[in-house]
């Protein structure tokens, strides 16, 4: 793995923050830590302080605290580390092995800060919970007089869920690799462990599989994009749009992620959301085409053809090299919006179910559960492989081998079934954390976008166990927030969708569900705003009831 010193302390925690005083009711910390302890009335000067730490500690925590410790010296203008050792004062950093992975404390007494933590995640969580309670001037913000001083505190902290999620669709709209590392970098101070990648779609393939180099040279590429959805007309830009992440590119992220203390979980979809791949490998269409990479938007009815012996070898030559790309342990293999009208009149697929004795019953068509058979395939090939399977919430029509998670993003009702019928399900339920989604109500003067408002109120107010039955809880992995673009084109619109729902979403993956709070919450909002600001990240204002995004010229709501 490549180290990449200074990325959290340099370019992530540039907070801007400029408080003194700790509000009673909140330390200014997002997400908001477990437990927060006020234990005495003095305070600890970082000015002064030296860094010392726990020789035991794994390089890749070694890292994190000497990227934090870099940029105190270069504040300080003085060497801030202090001879090898533990010390008994200082900002110190001390490795407990019966820490559970995730979690941190960190005690300050005037003297001594303490931090300590299990695992790099603890590390690295530690300091940006750290970060958080410093001035600006720890960022480079120009501040008269800043405070270098935090009371006596202590913080215990650890992760509601294991599994907290952020999605990327690079389909609809590329975005290249240095976009990819600011997203991560935002995701990883808001301590967010799972980026999920959604690099193919009908509208573009977007990874390099050397054994299939058309899905790249013919799938990549699309003539035109759709920018403003009217039922007629459509309207377009005219603008050839492509782009590809060679393996190289991907194995760089990955590792970047993982310095962050981020699984990538890439997902392939299938075997609907495929036309970029039928345009290069027509074969492995019902109707053997000619296709064309979409430039629509929407659901298309052609997909891949399960009838076909060689449209399993490809998903798994595809897969083979997806494995060797990334090591986590799920694969995400999509699922969702599989249109079955092809398959209707394909002989190859009618063929298939025949042989599958495949039956139409009350609840579903032979259609749906060759659906079924695809995944149950394509999961037992990742089984076989030591991969697990996640799925859009679909996968759960008809039957689904044990072993799957669900990802339930039609609301909550695909994950509520799941948890219920004894399978792990992630929460991703459109209306409360898709960022496709207006930032405001005033649509008007939001940047053209799909579906409807959801504020960041809305966002937080989602709750993962609503509706599931106490012994079924346990299946919840976690909460992941998805942003589609179809609509995104720039890195400035991408991250005003994300920023600020982000912090929303990373209290509902974080906090125990009575440490949250919008009322505090938005106050602790409100310096985030200044840390994107010190940051160059665009972000949503609408909190103070500025909606739109200043400086976007393309098509707006209220152009509908
Ligand atoms: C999805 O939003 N189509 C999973
Ligand atoms: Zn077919």
């Amino acid at each position: 793995m490549k180290i990449k010193l200074s990325l959290i302390a340099l370019s992530i925690l540039a907070v801007a923050c400029s408080h003194k005083e700790y509000p009673n009711e909140t330390i200014g910390i997002i997400p908001q830590p477990q437990v927060v302890n006020y234990i005495g009335e003095g305070r600890f000067n970082v000015a002064e302080a030296a860094v010392s730490y726990d020789t035991r500690f794994d390089d890749l925590s070694v890292h994190h605290f000497a990227d934090f410790a870099c940029r105190l010296t270069s504040i300080f203008k003085r060497d801030v580390i202090a001879e090898e050792g533990l010390k008994s004062t200082g900002i110190r950093f001390v490795l407990d092995k019966k820490y559970q992975p995730e979690q941190y404390t960190i005690e300050v007494k005037k003297d001594r800060l303490t931090v300590t933590a299990s695992t790099p995640n603890g590390v690295l969580y530690a300091i940006a919970s750290l970060s958080q309670l410093l001035p600006d001037a720890f960022y480079g913000v120009e501040e008269e007089n800043p405070d270098w001083t935090i009371p006596e505190v202590f913080i215990n902290d650890w992760p509601r869920f294991a599994y907290r999620g952020l999605h990327l669709d690079v389909s609809r709209h590329f975005f290249d690799v240095d976009v990819i590392k600011r997203y991560l970098d935002v995701m990883a101070y808001h301590k967010i462990n799972r980026f999920h990648w959604h690099l193919t779609d009908d509208q573009g393939w977007r990874i390099e599989i050397k054994k299939y180099p058309k899905l790249t040279e013919i799938g990549s590429k699309r003539d035109e994009t759709v920018v403003l959805k009217r039922f007629n007309p459509l309207v377009c830009d005219g603008i050839p749009h492509e782009g590809f992440y060679t393996q190289e590119q991907i194995r760089e992220v990955v590792d970047y992620a993982e310095y962050l203390g981020i699984t990538v979980i890439p997902e392939i979809d299938l075997p609907g959301h495929m036309i970029a791949a039928l345009a290069a490998y027509p074969e492995l269409g019902c109707t053997g085409g000619p296709y064309k990479v979409w430039t629509r938007w929407g659901v298309a009815n052609d997909v891949l053809c399960p009838g076909k012996e060689k449209t399993f070898e490809f998903i798994e030559d595809v897969l083979d090299e997806v494995m060797q790309l990334f090591p986590s342990e799920y694969i995400h293999i999509g699922g969702d919006e599989c249109p079955k009208v092809e398959w209707e009149k394909c002989p190859d697929c009618q063929k298939r179910i025949a042989e599958l004795g495949l039956k139409t019953d009350e609840e579903h068509t032979a259609e749906q559960y060759l659906q079924n058979y695809v995944t149950e395939r394509v999961q037992k090939y990742l089984n076989d492989h030591g991969r697990k399977i996640i799925g859009w919430d679909e996968i759960l029509e008809g039957k689904l081998a044990e072993g799957a998670t669900v990802m339930s993003w039609r609301g909550a009702k695909g994950g509520i079934e799941a948890a219920k019928q004894g399978y792990d399900a992630i929460m991703t339920p459109g209306g409360y954390v898709y960022f496709d989604y207006y930032q405001s109500d005033s649509i008007s003067r939001e940047p053209f976008a799909i579906c409807c408002p959801c504020p960041i109120e809305k966002t937080y107010s989602f709750e993962a166990y609503d509706g599931i039955p106490e012994e079924s809880q346990k299946h919840i992995l976690g909460v992941q927030g998805n942003l589609w673009t179809e609509y995104v084109a720039t890195p400035e619109h991408l991250f005003y969708m994300v920023l600020p729902r982000i912090d929303a979403l990373c209290e509902l993956q974080w906090c125990a569900p009575e440490r949250k709070d919008f009322e505090r919450f938005k106050k602790d909002v409100a310096r985030m705003l200044r840390i994107y600001d010190a940051l160059g990240y665009t972000y949503s204002r609408n909190i103070y009831g500025e909606p739109g995004l200043p400086g976007y010229t393309g098509p707006l709501g209220g152009d509908r």
